[in-house]
């Protein structure tokens, strides 16, 4: 197992921002995962698990301990009696190719979720969802190494608490648990989920039943035209997808804003949440704070394309795009009493 050192993290993320790792490996089997974290252990380095970096702002310090990138990268399928067809990969395999594979064998379940940059492992952490699905629905099991007792485990879908982009790995036991594997349960010869109203939108016009195939098609499309899709060369999707969580207020908040916006001539959007809370949409907020499409500040700026995506125009360090999110923050505050929360993760600050 070959340990880097000094090596830059900017370039393995896909805001591309921050400095280097002091150290770094990757890990291509189990065992190397457990001589990884004991290399940390036995120099008392903090460690930090990456997986395919677009989820991520490092710090322009970057980080001083040893970055592990879990490259188990294998897959595999196979029918349950049931009938039910389980995927099991790697955490080091890539989504998109993961979908990819699902959809050509013709299983439901996770076609909605096509075009997410990133791996496998990354997606139990902060339950990846997209298009009227999240993984939540599908995952029946991760396969974890407990960092501190060294122990293989293995989590069924319950065990994981999944909620909105939350799960155990991204709340009560952050740190805990480096993910190695993921299984999924998918249904062969089912229909694509087509309630999202980008959906709806994009096959409104078109005769016959859409197969897996085009529904994933449509959302890469939709992706496509947010800079939600990483195209090389497109300098909107040069960032972290969304950078904030939509909020979930309680009913009462949400009536009483948007009867305030209301005199204003402002429409609020929402969604259906848990009973007695509203899900509004971070965008829209963003926007109305201020902050069209396009916004420049500095080397940090917004997508031209969508409000919730933050930035790199070309050399931004990554205080370039902390001081736009604080500034985004501050304005949805003083605008709307509503604390957005950053949905990437922040290493190194
Ligand atoms: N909107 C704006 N301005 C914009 C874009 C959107 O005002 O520039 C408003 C509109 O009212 C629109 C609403 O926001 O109807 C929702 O927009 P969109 O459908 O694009 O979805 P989103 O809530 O911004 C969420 C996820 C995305 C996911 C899409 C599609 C979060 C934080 N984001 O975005 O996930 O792809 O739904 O399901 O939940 C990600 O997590 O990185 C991500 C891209």
């Amino acid at each position: 197992m070959l340990i880097r050192q000094n090596v830059a993290l900017a370039p393995l993320t896909t805001l591309g921002v921050g400095g280097p790792a002091r150290f770094f490996v990757e890990a291509l089997t189990e065992a190397e995962v457990i001589e990884a974290v004991e290399f940390a252990r036995s120099r008392q380095l903090p460690l930090f698990v990456l997986g395919g970096g677009s989820n991520l702002v490092v710090s322009d310090a970057g980080f001083a301990g040893l970055v592990l990138r879990v490259g188990i990268a294998d897959v595999s399928n196979c029918t349950a009696p049931n009938g039910v067809v389980i995927f099991d990969a790697g955490a080091g395999f890539d989504w998109d190719a993961l979908v990819a594979q699902t959809v050509d064998a013709g299983c439901a379940g996770m076609e909605c979720l096509s075009g997410i940059p990133g791996t496998v492992g990354g997606t139990p952490v902060q339950n990846v969802g997209a298009y009227g699905q999240e993984v939540s629905e599908t995952i029946q099991e991760v396969r974890v190494l407990d960092s501190q007792s060294l122990q293989i485990k293995t989590l069924s879908n319950a065990d994981c608490s999944f909620t909105y982009r939350s799960s155990i790995f991204n709340t009560t036991e952050r740190g805990h648990y480096i993910i190695l594997r993921v299984s999924f349960t998918l249904r062969p010869g089912g229909k694509p989920n087509l309630h999202y109203a980008d959906l709806q939108k994009f096959f409104a016009n078109r005769p016959g039943e859409p197969t897996l195939a085009e529904a994933r098609m449509a959302v890469r499309e939709i992706r496509r035209g947010k800079a939600m899709l990483i195209v090389p060369g497109d300098q909107d999707a040069r960032s972290v997808g969304s950078f904030f969580k939509n909020p979930i207020v309680e009913q009462s908040f949400f009536e009483q804003l948007s009867e305030r916006l209301r005199s204003r001539a402002l429409q609020l959007p929402s969604y259906p949440a848990a009973d007695g809370f509203r899900k509004l949409p971070a965008a829209w907020l963003v926007e109305h704070a201020g902050f069209s499409k396009g916004y420049v500040k500095g080397a940090a700026g917004i997508s031209h394309q969508h409000a919730l995506a933050i930035v790199n125009r070309g050399d931004a360090t990554a205080a370039d795009i902390i001081a736009l999110k604080d500034e985004i923050q501050s304005h949805v505050f003083d605008e709307f009493g509503i604390e957005l929360r950053a949905e990437p993760v922040l290493v190194g600050f």
